[in-house]
């Protein structure tokens, strides 16, 4: 285990933030919650592969590094990492419609291996899978995150300093969730990521016999629990046996493609979280201008000169 190494040439982040790594993505989401289990990296890989499916470039960092599931999800579990040789950055794995994946999962010898870290080690994984990715020109970089409000969603909302445009609260219909929720946007706020909205996921059963939706926990308890916080609800996710079997299989993808209302649904959500950030999608990416270095340079002159 200990031979896990993350940082790349012996050279880790560096301290302080790590913003400017991502200055070519011009939307960064991170996915929450306060409770486990509840759908988060199945909503961070739905909304990154959706995203995908309508045209835009998406990266997901996976950045549950004792419990990574998105290769899983993304039925990328058998790819590596490695290293570009002229760059020295991290290549990111080309997941399903050209999502860019990286996850710890990637490093590990063997899906059963348990990664025993204390937090020290989980925020220096972290802060390499910003710097030393070459994530390139991105129109969203989805972070999944582990449960609660530890150290890998500190660890992440302090690294890039304000530069998270939103963060994805997933829930499910139950008023232990409700307070939970409310910790999880009480948690947002403080670390200064706006809370992009609400995701319920679970909201119903979809009946495999019958086709029929049945409410479970009751109708609209999303809604609500987001309405009583004074965020956005950007939709919900039906409990679907189909979904499921896709999941378990690594074939998210695949679901996405189909006629079905859980993809409607998801797609719903998509499309809400592509309006709302519809004006910095827009936005042209200002890519650096390669500097020229002059060959003849005298002492005293400019290293460095733009075109
Ligand atoms: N709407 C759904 N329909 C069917 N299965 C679902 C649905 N949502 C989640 N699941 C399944 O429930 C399990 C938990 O989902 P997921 O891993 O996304 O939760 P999580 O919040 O990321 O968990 P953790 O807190 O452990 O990171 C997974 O096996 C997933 O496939
Ligand atoms: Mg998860």
């Amino acid at each position: 285990m200990s031979n896990i190494r993350v940082n790349i040439r012996g050279g880790a982040a560096p301290p302080g933030s790590l913003a400017d790594y991502l200055k070519s993505v011009k939307v960064k989401l991170v996915t929450i919650s306060g409770k486990g289990g509840v759908g988060k990296s199945l909503v961070t890989a739905a909304v990154g592969l959706g995203l995908a499916l309508r045209g835009y470039r998406v990266g997901i960092l996976d950045g549950d590094i004792y419990g990574p599931t998105i290769p899983k999800l993304l039925g990328v579990t058998d790819s590596a990492l490695y290293v570009d040789s002229k760059t020295g950055k991290i290549v990111p794995v080309s997941g399903p419609f050209g999502v860019k994946v990286v996850s710890i999962d990637f490093m590990l010898p063997s899906e059963d291996t348990a990664v025993i870290w204390r937090g020290a080690l989980v925020t220096q994984a972290l802060r390499d899978f910003i710097s030393q990715v070459d994530w390139g020109s991105l129109d969203v970089l989805m972070v999944d995150l582990p449960p609660g409000t530890g150290d890998a969603p500190l660890t992440i909302a302090q690294s890039l300093q304000g530069g998270i445009d939103g963060s994805i609260i997933v829930t499910i219909p139950s008023e232990i969730s409700r307070r939970i929720v409310v910790k999880a946007i009480d948690f947002s706020r403080k670390v200064q990521i706006p809370v992009a909205g609400i995701v319920e996921n679970m909201c119903c059963f979809v009946c495999p016999d019958n086709g029929k939706t049945y409410y479970i926990f009751g109708e609209g308890a999303g809604k609500r629990i987001a309405e009583k916080a004074g965020v956005p609800f950007l939709g919900q996710i039906p409990m679907d046996p189909l979904l499921s079997k896709h999941l378990d299989e690594g074939k998210l993808h695949e679901f996405l493609t189909l006629d079905n209302g859980t993809v409607k649904h998801i797609m719903s959500i998509v499309d809400a979280l592509a309006s709302k950030y519809a004006d910095k999608l827009r936005q042209e990416i200002k890519e650096e201008k390669p500097k020229r270095i002059s060959l003849m340079k005298l002492p005293g002159e400019d290293e460095e000169q733009g075109e």
